[in-house]
């Protein structure tokens, strides 16, 4: 296992291109989930500095949170509550450039500007969602969404 991540280019496209094979090499020789999302939240940390970033692992019927990097956070989302429980329930990643314009956002903590959720799918259901927070105003777009959905797509 890769002890030291290499955080590669200067683009976004290129840091994710170099996180990648890291990250799947890190998380296909470990079965267990809460170790690899803990490493996943790191890597991205790590490579982005992301204000915020962690999963909520759905549990008894309302997702609760996992690992993370960031400021502590809210501990219990419920379905179609927020932009996690949106996500978890239409099954589909939901990006926020703004996250005052979108109904119903859950601010945990108020330097939170934009935010990219992507649900994890197991048979057709999700499992849990990685949730990352920008304090900056659309930080996120549709590259990011294209590279997060390939490594959550690793830890299923
Ligand atoms: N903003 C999220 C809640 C989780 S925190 O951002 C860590 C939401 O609206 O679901």
């Amino acid at each position: 296992m890769a002890e030291n991540l290499i955080i590669g280019g200067e683009l976004k496209s290129e840091k994710y291109e170099t996180l990648i094979p890291q990250i799947k090499a890190l998380v296909l020789g470990e079965s267990d989930q809460v170790a690899n999302m803990a490493n996943v939240a790191a890597a991205l940390k790590q490579t982005f500095g992301f204000f915020w970033v962690g999963f909520y692992i759905v549990r008894n019927n309302e997702l609760v949170l996992g690992p993370f990097q960031g400021p502590i956070a809210c501990t219990r989302i419920k379905k179609g509550k927020g932009v996690c429980g949106m996500a978890w329930e239409k099954r589909n990643t939901i990006l926020v450039p703004n996250v005052d314009e979108f109904p119903g956002h859950i601010a945990c903590n108020s330097d939170s500007k934009s935010e990219v959720v992507v649900p994890l799918l197991l048979n057709e259901e999700v499992i849990a969602v990685l949730d990352i927070d920008s304090d900056k105003l659309n930080d996120f777009t549709t590259e990011d969404v294209y590279y997060l959905e390939q490594i959550v797509g690793f830890l299923s």
